[in-house]
């Protein structure tokens, strides 16, 4: 994982200097004639020029004097290039040096760097031999504050934590090794955590939960994170809840399409947003009260699979006729949104893979959000993902939509029909919520198929620095 640091003492580092303009050119670092190069290559803002200084890789980003959040994302994209060309230089550190630019733009740098600097490299034999040389990047700047510094390694050690558990496959992150994955990471941050094992779900009578996990040979679980500050701004708790289908085959509604399977390992990326999340606003001591809820197993086809006509009692009473069991996220949901409901929760957010409508309305660009939480709070998080660039886009959820879900036979069916899937699977999960409540479908975002700038290829983490931002600007 990528250092990051604040004005510490480097040596033999590499440099990257930020300027607005060309008089801001560190004259003093290079000869007239790099010089003139430099000139000559930033033309345009977020162009860089790079000096091969022999010992060391003299960069020079021109940056906006505009702070816009189309701007930052700029930024950060300039940093995951810098990043590739110090890497094929060999380069160990590099100092991110502010000549004449906002310190947000150091920052956005910093952050497009270390998140581009991101391997998963565990099964490899040769991982050594793989590993991106770059290992500490070091801010300099004599005006930024270190809480905003701590925020940005706070981020991106969640969002490459979060990245690890997505990528791992089900042979080794099974349901119970995801929860004692949250145990170990964020117990040492001050975070409580419990874990409910079967027996415990079972007792509790979690149907939704349990009905999936019929097919598995592994125990389902179910884990509570609570992050509750003592000078938390908050009176009544926000509650984050992530799907954590540590794998999905569809259940006895196996799977269709070719290679669908493949990335279902990722189906847990809710889970690893919400508990990357929480990690990242411990670890920056954000002082707001927050509750994590990880409902969790496998979907699996087996002798006692949960099977279409099945009749399921959820958590909260209500019943449902299960009409294909590849609907299993909301399922589990259900239930978790149910439990929710015992923290008297000032605003709810869940995060889940949910549904295939939504990537193909949205591609890979944005998640969907829909919900009954007001104006102020769906803008609030709108504003996080523009300023994270992680987009989100708010779908209709007229109640029509949940007429959609009548059963014959039971308060409900788990598929709403060949129309509007991401508003219907949202309109099922609002049956289970008596609060201020967000939907978020990151099915579009959680898994990407080609790494591009900053994201690398497979797991994104998407959630872990939206959600982090929206709960430190809950903080304000
Ligand atoms: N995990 C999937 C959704 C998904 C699809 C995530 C593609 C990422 C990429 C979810 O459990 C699922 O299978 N949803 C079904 C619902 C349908 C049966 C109503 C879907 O979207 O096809
Ligand atoms: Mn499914
Ligand atoms: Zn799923």
């Amino acid at each position: 994982m990528t250092r990051i640091g604040l004005n510490e003492k480097l040596e033999a580092a590499s440099s990257i200097y930020l300027i607005e303009k060309k008089e801001d050119l560190p004259t003093d670092v290079c000869t007239s004639k790099e010089l003139d190069y430099i000139s000559q290559t930033l033309k345009d803002d977020f162009n860089y020029a790079v000096v091969n200084q022999y010992d060391r890789q003299l960069v020079i980003v021109k940056v906006a004097n505009e702070n816009s959040y189309q701007n930052i994302e700029k930024a950060r994209k300039a940093g995951a290039k810098i990043l590739g060309v110090l890497n094929g230089a060999k380069v160990e550190s590099a100092e991110i040096i502010r000549a004449n630019a906002s310190d947000a733009y150091l920052v956005a740098v910093a952050e497009g760097m270390a998140l581009a600097n991101y391997q998963f490299l565990k099964y490899f034999k040769d991982a050594d031999k793989k590993r991106n040389t770059l290992n500490t990047i070091n801010i300099v700047s004599d005006s930024i504050d270190q809480q905003n510094v701590n925020e940005l390694i706070a981020g991106v050690e969640a969002n490459s934590w979060a990245k690890d558990m997505v990528n791992e496959p089900l042979s080794y992150l099974t349901a119970t090794e995801l929860a004692n994955q949250i145990v170990e990471k964020t117990t040492p941050l001050g975070v409580k955590v419990e874990v409910l094992d079967q027996l415990k779900i079972e007792t509790l009578k979690m149907g939704g939960l349990l009905a999936v996990n019929q097919g598995s040979l592994d125990p389902a679980t179910f884990t509570i994170m609570e992050w509750k500050p003592e000078n938390a701004r908050n009176t009544k708790p926000i509650v984050l809840v992530g799907k954590g289908i540590v794998y999905d085959t569809g259940g006895l509604s196996l799977k269709p399409t070719a290679n669908s399977m493949d990335f279902m390992k990722s189906d847990m990326g809710g889970a690893a947003a919400m508990a990357g999340a929480i990690y990242a606003v411990a670890k920056a001591n954000v002082p707001v009260h927050v509750v994590g809820l990880i409902p969790a197993t496998d979907n699996r086809p087996s002798g006692n699979a949960y099977a279409p006509g099945d009749v399921i009692n959820m958590y909260n009473g209500l019943t449902v006729e299960v009409l294909n069991t590849d609907a299993e996220g909301r399922m589990v949901m259900a239930d978790a949104l149910s439990y929710a409901k015992k923290y008297d929760p000032e605003l709810v957010i869940d995060a889940a893979t949910l549904t295939g409508a939504a990537v193909a309305a949205l591609g890979p660009e944005a998640s969907a959000i829909m919900g009954t939480a007001g104006e102020k709070t769906m803008e609030g998080l709108k504003t996080a993902g523009f300023s994270t660039y992680e987009r989100v886009v708010e779908f209709p959820f007229f109640e029509e939509y949940g007429e959609y879900l009548k059963s014959d036979i039971a308060d409900l069916k788990n598929i709403g029909g060949p129309l509007a899937g991401t508003i219907t699977a949202g309109k099922f999960l609002e049956n289970f919520t008596d609060y201020p409540w967000i939907h978020v479908d990151i099915a579009p975002t959680a898994w990407s198929k080609a790494a591009k700038d900053y994201t690398p290829k497979g797991a994104t983490a998407s959630g872990v620095r939206l959600f982090f931002e929206f709960i430190k600007n809950y903080a304000k």
